[in-house]
């Protein structure tokens, strides 16, 4: 169909004819878009289709269809796929660099569980799988759903796909009836190779590596796509259960061996970090003949009521860490040093590297942190990189760590006639002063709002994935609206739209916008709102609070209202407000500091109020508190704990929805004092609060778990 005959001069017949064509054709482009890979028309020919089919129904009314494109203008198809929240948190793991770590994941335990040095605690061993996780969702027997990682907290809904994975049952006998299994979906190097000849005969890209491989073949929104691409599944952990599985890690992923799923054949029992790290030997030596790639090896106590006990941090696991492998390293020339500035004005150094592949990804960057880093010297003072400084024209070795920015290692040669590198004293963006505190390593542009880099990096910061997430708004398209000055400041994202009376209008005549993303943006940014407290805190890019400090204080003040009038009542750094900042765990008097002065910079200031005025800010419940006597109340630990340690006590009370505070005010609920107590008890005595014993505090948060 041409879709050329103006509209005035179309039959009836016709009509009904184009329209039902142009359904179909834009649910074919849709869906293609959708993809990403591989869309059908471009922008400017989606846009005239629909004003076409608009235009015919406009003059046809009765023959707009139930399918009509023109009714799924920003349809929630943002990503292709919907979301699945997590029943239980899908968590990442910390990272063992070397023996030391190793024996210090063992200390730590034994410390937090308060175990003796001859305690048997015993550890499962296993490769760490480079794939993409995916939490498996089966009740009664039967898989109901599949979802991807995503933030860890909501993910996508793989299902359609995952049942095409044949190392994926569809069906299990004798599980509980609920059952999250959890592990890791990966391609193997031969199908890894295979697909690559494939794609390259087809025309298409290459995939770098076999984990991109494997996540592209799962992501796809035409599940016939995924099960055309040989993937496989190792099962090695759980989420939301029924029932127990087993009393040990060894066990749990035995019987999930026993339902039908494939579980490491590596996997390994080791009483002591010495034998830990045998058997991480063991694994990689065998690493380059398995078939597909792993990139450390998993340690986890085996001991399910301890891992219990263990409970998690904020992002990760206590009871488990990866060992990770040594970083691959490879040999280049730097081209140029290029100082970057952030959000909070640090110049940055980066070196621009002629390109060279490491570990299967091309770098051609490597960070150079700050002055003293360039010149060999640590923060405290030492000699790195046997003190050679580093300079444009130099052959270095670099290496990458996991998913980070690569490093240099050592510098194998410099250039001849190369200058050493004089670090700037102005900021290259605005020329303000560059000013380097006594004893710090940053120097910083003292431009402040005033420097157009710190507007556009608050910006990104802004928009990045743990705070604000704009589907379609990334760091490219704020560079672009920051220097057409569409935006200055966070609440501008929120006017977009509004400003330009149709901002779809405005936005779908730039290159690279059309009707449709423009209006999928606004609906983005329309979604974003409404938005977790935590993720704000974090967004305003208040220095030294980070996501998880910023889950930390949303845990504590709830809501909005709350931490802000806490931040204006500590002010003076002095009182009741101060004291309870101060005491929350996790809180430092830096990161305390800069939160409180962060609320009491003018320009800041303004910027958050005109920010909030947009939003609707969603308070943060404290964790699983149902029925616990202790949720809201504060709590402060004192003297000699007996039964548990510090550690525990504490994350058991902040498990039961407490605030576990340092010290005592006359806002804490209740002092639990051990043998030894000291000042604290007699403050909490003249203050009239109520004091337990370790046994009386057990007590009462016993009952809450037998209730
Ligand atoms: S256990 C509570 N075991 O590594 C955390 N994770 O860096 C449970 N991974 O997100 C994870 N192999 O995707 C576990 N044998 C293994 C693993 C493994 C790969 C991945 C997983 C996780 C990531 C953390």
């Amino acid at each position: 169909m041409n879709f050329e005959t103006p509209i005035d001069e179309l039959s009836l017949a016709q009509a009904t004819d184009e329209l039902a064509q142009l359904a179909l054709t834009m649910a074919e482009a849709d869906l293609a878009y959708h993809q990403k890979d591989a869309p059908s028309i471009n922008d400017a020919a989606y846009d005239s289709l629909k004003k076409r089919n608009l235009a015919i129904e406009k003059r046809f009314p009765d023959l707009k269809r139930a399918d009509s494109p023109s009714g799924k203008i920003g349809a929630p198809v943002a990503s292709g796929f919907s979301k699945i929240r997590h029943k239980v948190a899908m968590l990442s793991l910390g990272n063992a660099f070397d023996d030391e770590d190793v024996a210090e994941f063992d200390t730590r335990i034994r410390k937090f569980l308060s175990l003796s040095d001859d305690f048997d605690l015993t550890y499962t061993a296993e490769p760490k799988i480079d794939g993409l996780s995916l939490s498996l969702r089966y009740e009664h027997g039967q898989l109901v759903s599949a979802a991807t990682r995503g933030d860890g907290e909501v993910g996508e809904d793989v299902t359609q796909n995952a049942r095409n994975v044949r190392d994926i049952p569809q069906k299990i006998n004798g599980a509980p009836d609920v059952l999250e299994v959890r592990g890791e979906v990966y391609m193997s190097h031969a199908d890894f190779e295979a697909l690559n000849v494939q794609q390259l005969a087809q025309g298409a890209k290459p995939f770098a590596n076999p984990r991109n491989a494997a996540a592209g073949s799962l992501r796809q929104l035409d599940s016939a796509i995924t099960k055309a691409r040989p993937l496989h599944f190792f099962a090695y952990a759980w989420g939301d259960i029924s029932e127990p599985l087993a009393k040990t890690q060894k066990l749990a992923i035995d019987r999930l061996a026993g339902f039908g799923f494939s579980t490491n054949p590596l996997t390994g029992i080791c009483a002591t970090p010495a034998e830990l790290i045998a058997h991480y030997q063991s694994i990689e030596r065998q690493r380059s003949t398995l078939g597909y790639d792993i990139d450390g090896v998993v340690y986890k106590v085996n001991d399910l009521a301890l891992q219990a006990r263990l409970g998690f941090r904020s992002t990760t696991p206590r009871w488990a860490i990866a060992h990770k492998f040594a970083a691959e390293t490879a040999t280049t020339t730097v081209e140029s040093i290029e100082i970057q500035v952030g959000r909070t004005g640090a110049l940055s150094p980066v070196a621009n590297l002629k390109p060279v592949t490491v570990g299967g990804v091309v770098v051609s960057r490597a960070t150079l942190h700050n002055e003293d880093y360039i010149k060999g010297i640590d923060s405290k003072g030492a000699a790195i990189r046997k003190g050679g400084d580093i300079r444009v024209g130099d052959l270095v070795e670099i290496y990458r760590a996991g998913d980070v920015i690569p490093k240099i290692r050592e510098v194998l040669e410099h250039a001849d006639n190369c200058a050493r590198f004089v670090f700037p004293n102005i900021c290259p963006v605005c020329g303000s002063d560059a000013i380097r505190e006594e004893g710090e390593a940053v120097a910083r542009c003292s431009g402040g709002f005033s420097c157009a880099a710190q507007g556009v990096e608050k910006l990104k910061h802004f928009v990045s994935r743990a705070a604000f997430d704009v589907d379609g708004l990334g760091a490219k398209q704020v560079e672009t609206f920051v220097a057409d000055d569409w935006i200055a400041e966070p609440a501008d994202i929120f006017l977009l739209e509004e400003r330009f009376g149709s901002g779809v209008k405005q936005l779908k005549n730039r290159e690279g916008w059309g009707d449709k993303s423009a209006s999928k943006l606004f609906d983005a940014i329309r979604d974003r709102r409404q938005i977790p407290l935590n993720r704000l805190i974090f967004a305003l890019g208040i220095r030294h609070v980070g996501d998880s400090s910023a889950m930390t204080l949303a845990r504590f003040y709830a809501s909005w209202q709350a931490f802000e009038g806490a931040m204006q009542a500590a002010q003076l750094h002095e009182g009741d407000a101060w004291e309870l900042l101060n005491s929350i765990d996790g809180v430092g008097t830096v990161m305390a500091a800069a939160a409180v002065d962060f609320f009491h910079e003018p320009r800041a200031r303004d910027m958050v109020d005109r920010l909030v005025s947009y939003l609707d800010i969603q308070d943060i419940a404290a964790p699983q508190n149902d029925g616990s006597p202790v949720a809201g109340k504060t709590v402060v630990f004192t003297g000699t704990l007996e039964k548990v340690s510090r550690a525990e006590a504490k994350a058991t009370a902040e498990s039961l929805g407490a605030k576990v505070s340092g010290s005592v005010s006359a806002k804490t609920d209740i002092l639990v004092a051990g043998p030894k107590a000291g000042s604290k008890l007699t403050k909490a005595q003249a203050l009239g609060i109520t004091i337990v014993s370790e046994q009386e505090w057990l007590d009462l948060i016993r009952q809450s778990g037998d209730s």
